[in-house]
C-alpha cells in the first residue's frame, strides 16, 4: 500500500508540480547510488532500533519495520531493478511502503538523506577499503615471491635512465614493494577516519530524538560518533584522503609497468611477460604489447584525475551538506574500481614474469658499472673520495678514447692514474660491487635477506 502515486518521492508537500524532466534528470543520482543498497538497509535496521530505543517507535513497529526492511534486501538481492526513483534511499522507502504500508513513513524520523548517504557510503568504503587493502598485500607479495626467486641475479641498475652500478635482481623488484607497502599504511589510518559514525545528525543541526548514538555506531561497526553535526554532513575529507590513495596506488602501479615494460623491450630484453598478460597486434604478427601495463600507466593518470577532483569538490563549498557532494561517491566508486581490476592483473603479471640470464650477463659485462667501486678501492687506501673519483674519470676518459673499457686498460695506465695503483689495477666484478653494499637497505646477499624477511614481516606472513 503506497499511500504516494508513483513515483515515490522523499519530499513534494511543498512543491505544485513534479521538477523538470531535465533537472530530474541531472538529480537522479541512483544509477550511481544503487551500490549502496546493502549498506543503506543495514544502517535502516540500525536506526529504526535506535528509534526504538529512544521511545519514538514500539517494539512491534520496530519489528514490523526491520521485516519489512529484510523483505527489501530480499527483493534487491534478486537484482536492482531499473527504477526512476531519485537515488537509492528513494527506492529503498518505496519498497519499503510496498513490503509494510504506512509505517514505513516512520523509519525518516530524526534522519535526513545528508546523514544517511554519509553513513552509507562510509560503511561501503571500509569495506571497499578492507578489500583493497588485500589487493595490495596480493601484489606485494607475489612481488616478495619473485624476489626471492631472484635473490642471486644481478642486473644493472639505472638513474636518469644511464647504467649506474649492478644490484641484486631481489632488490630492484622490492623497490616496488615497500611504496606499497606505504599505501597499506596510508589506507589504515584512512580508514580510521572513515569509521566515524554521521548517523544522528539530521540534516544539519542533530537528532531532536534521544537516540543511543554510541550504540548506533558499535551495532553498525563505526569506530566513534561524530562529534558536530555540520561536519558530519558536510565531510568529504575521507573521500579525499580515500581517492588519493588510489591515485597514489595507481601511480604505484603505473612506475612497476613502465619498469616491466621497459625491461621487457627488446631493446633491454632482461625480463619477460607472461604471454597471457600480452596482447597482439591486428596489424603487425611480430607484436606481444603490454596492453595490462599500459593501462595501469593510463589508469594511474584517471585516479590523479579523481583526487583532483574529489579536492575541487570540497573548496569553496560553504558548511554542511551540498549538492555538489552528489559527485563524491562516483569518484570513490571509480576509483576503487580502477584498483579492483589493475591489482589482480599486475599481481598475476608480476608471478608469471621470466629474467633473461643471458641478456643480463652481456649487460653486466659493462664494467663501467664497477667505475664507483673502483673509486671505492682507493678511498679504502686512505685516498679522498674526491681525488679517486677524478682519477678513475680519468681512467674512464682514457679508456673511452682508444676504445676499451676501464678493466681492460693496461697495468701501467692504472699506475699512472693513481700511485695507490701502483701494485697492480684491482679486481672488480658485479659480484663484488654487490656484496660490498651490506648495510641495511644494501644490495649485498645478506642485506636483501634481511630485507626479504622485513617484506614477509610486513606482510605479516
Ligand atoms: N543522492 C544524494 C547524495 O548522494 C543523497 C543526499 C541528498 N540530500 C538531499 N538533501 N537532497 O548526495
Amino acid at each position: 500500500m503506497n499511500p504516494d502515486p508513483v513515483p515515490h518521492r522523499l519530499w513534494g508537500g511543498r512543491f505544485a508540480a513534479a521538477p523538470a524532466p531535465t533537472l530530474e534528470e541531472l538529480n537522479r543520482s541512483l544509477p550511481v547510488d544503487i551500490r549502496l543498497w546493502r549498506e543503506d538497509v543495514e544502517a535502516s535496521r540500525a536506526w529504526a532500533r535506535a528509534l526504538a530505543g529512544a521511545g519514538v517507535l514500539t517494539a512491534d513497529e520496530v519489528q514490523r519495520l526491520d521485516a519489512g526492511l529484510a523483505a527489501v534486501a530480499a527483493r534487491l538481492e534478486g537484482g536492482a531493478p531499473d527504477a526512476a526513483d531519485e537515488d537509492v534511499h528513494t527506492l529503498i522507502e518505496r519498497l519499503l511502503y510496498e513490503e509494510i504500508g504506512a509505517l514505513a513513513g516512520k523509519l525518516h524520523t530524526g534522519r535526513s538523506r545528508n546523514d544517511q548517504v554519509s553513513t552509507d557510503a562510509r560503511l561501503w568504503a571500509l569495506r571497499a577499503g578492507a578489500d583493497l587493502a588485500q589487493e595490495v598485500r596480493s601484489l606485494q607479495r607475489a612481488l616478495a615471491d619473485r624476489a626471492e626467486a631472484w635473490l642471486d641475479v644481478l642486473m644493472p641498475a639505472y638513474t636518469h635512465m644511464r647504467r649506474a652500478q649492478p644490484v641484486r635482481a631481489a632488490h630492484w623488484l622490492l623497490a616496488h614493494f615497500w611504496g606499497m607497502q606505504r599505501d597499506r599504511e596510508r589506507l589504515a589510518h584512512a580508514l580510521e577516519r572513515v569509521s566515524v559514525l554521521p548517523l544522528g545528525s539530521g540534516a544539519i543541526a542533530g537528532c531532536a530524538f534521544p537516540v543511543d548514538r554510541a550504540a548506533l555506531a558499535r551495532a553498525l561497526g563505526f569506530r566513534e560518533v561524530s562529534q558536530n553535526s555540520i561536519d558530519a554532513v558536510g565531510d568529504r575529507d575521507w573521500i579525499c584522503e580515500l581517492v588519493f590513495v588510489a591515485a597514489l596506488i595507481g601511480t604505484h602501479l603505473s612506475r612497476l609497468a613502465e619498469d616491466l615494460i621497459l625491461f621487457s623491450t627488446e631493446e633491454f630484453g632482461f625480463v619477460r611477460l607472461p604471454e597471457a598478460y600480452t596482447t597482439g597486434s591486428s596489424l603487425m604478427p611480430q607484436k606481444r604489447n603490454p596492453d595490462g601495463l599500459e593501462l595501469a600507466r593510463g589508469k594511474a593518470a584517471r585516479l590523479a584525475g579523481a583526487a583532483a577532483a574529489a579536492l575541487g569538490l570540497l573548496k569553496g563549498l560553504p558548511s554542511a551538506y551540498q549538492k555538489d557532494l552528489q559527485e563524491d561517491k562516483a569518484l570513490l566508486f571509480e576509483s576503487f574500481d580502477a584498483l579492483a581490476l589493475l591489482l589482480p592483473a599486475t599481481r598475476e603479471t608480476v608471478a608469471g614474469l621470466e629474467l633473461d640470464p643471458e641478456t643480463l650477463r652481456r649487460a653486466l659485462a659493462d664494467d663501467s658499472l664497477l667505475a664507483t667501486e673502483a673509486a671505492d678501492v682507493l678511498v679504502r687506501a686512505g685516498v679522498p673520495f674526491r681525488e679517486a673519483h677524478g682519477a678513475i674519470g680519468a681512467l674512464l676518459r682514457r679508456a673511452e678514447s682508444e676504445g676499451t673499457s676501464l678493466l681492460e686498460l693496461p697495468e701501467s695506465v692504472w699506475a699512472e692514474a693513481h700511485p695507490a695503483f701502483a701494485a697492480g689495477k684491482p679486481r672488480l666484478s658485479p659480484e663484488t660491487a654487490v656484496e660490498a653494499r651490506s648495510v641495511t637497505g644494501g644490495t649485498a646477499r645478506a642485506a636483501v635477506v634481511r630485507q626479504l624477511e622485513a617484506a614477509r614481516a610486513a606482510l605479516g606472513r
